[in-house]
């Protein structure tokens, strides 16, 4: 039986109340609590300790020219990608349990899938941070290879959590990194590969689209206990 601490309940809490969010206030996040955030994420665990994170982020008139910025690529069709994306990635139980997320995201949204246009509209609001005042741009090594994206990941599940104990609200967002040649430029970064952005802030709650709540696999679907 296992029984629960307040620090168990705490971070129980904690992992089980972070989601995507894609409806933000206005309201930025004020700078101290910001830095706690991310000096926090920065205890994040690496391969022998390297640490291999670049973080930019990005809030008020930068912000803006970002969103700008990445909307003008979009509408030009200006895609650059670090680490490619192609069809078919997803397979078996992956390309299902994506389609699946699909149909809730869009239900969720109102949209048919063939609703061009609106899906449209949606991207153009992807593009700007889903309305949040701040963007965390994060930026790998030049030479990243899956060791070190893993030790990206890590971070990003870090700072995720640390902003959900702090009330702030986010959204891990890999399309941001389709514009990695756009936000470098804007953002003056060379040498450096982009894996995705989090927009963060604090959650409109009276938006639809943040009513979704994702399920995940069964336990004994991704994990075996063995002795
Ligand atoms: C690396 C990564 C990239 C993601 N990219 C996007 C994105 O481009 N746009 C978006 O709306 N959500 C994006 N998400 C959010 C996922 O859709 C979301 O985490 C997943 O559906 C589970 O839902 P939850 O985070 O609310 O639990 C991304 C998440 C991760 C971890």
């Amino acid at each position: 039986m296992t029984s629960a601490t307040a620090l168990s309940e705490s971070v129980e809490h904690v992992i089980r109340s972070r989601r995507a969010t894609r409806a933000f206030l206005p309201d930025e996040v004020p700078d101290d609590t910001m830095r706690a955030v991310f000096a926090l994420a920065n205890r994040a665990p690496s391969n022998s300790n390297t640490q291999p994170w670049h973080v930019e982020v990005v809030s008020g008139a930068a912000r803006d020219r970002l969103a700008d910025a990445l909307v003008a690529a979009h509408a030009a069709g200006a895609q650059s990608v670090d680490f490619p994306y192609r069809e078919g990635l997803f397979t078996g139980a992956l390309a299902t349990r994506r389609a699946e997320f699909g149909a809730q995201l869009y239900g969720t949204l109102g949209i048919a899938r063939e609703a061009t246009d609106l899906l449209e509209g949606y991207n153009t609001e992807s593009l700007r941070f889903y309305g949040a005042p701040h963007v965390a741009m994060l930026f790998a090594p030049a030479q990243t290879e899956a060791r070190i994206a893993a030790d990206m990941g890590i971070y990003a599940q870090t700072l995720l959590l640390a902003m959900t104990a702090y009330g702030i609200a986010s959204c891990p967002q890999a399309l941001l990194s389709f514009y990695a040649d756009t936000v470098r430029t804007e953002l003056g970064v060379t040498g450096r590969k982009l894996l995705m952005g989090i927009s963060f802030g604090y959650a409109d709650e009276s938006a639809r689209v943040n009513t979704l709540r994702v399920p995940r696999a069964e336990l004994a679907e991704t994990t075996r206990f063995r002795r």
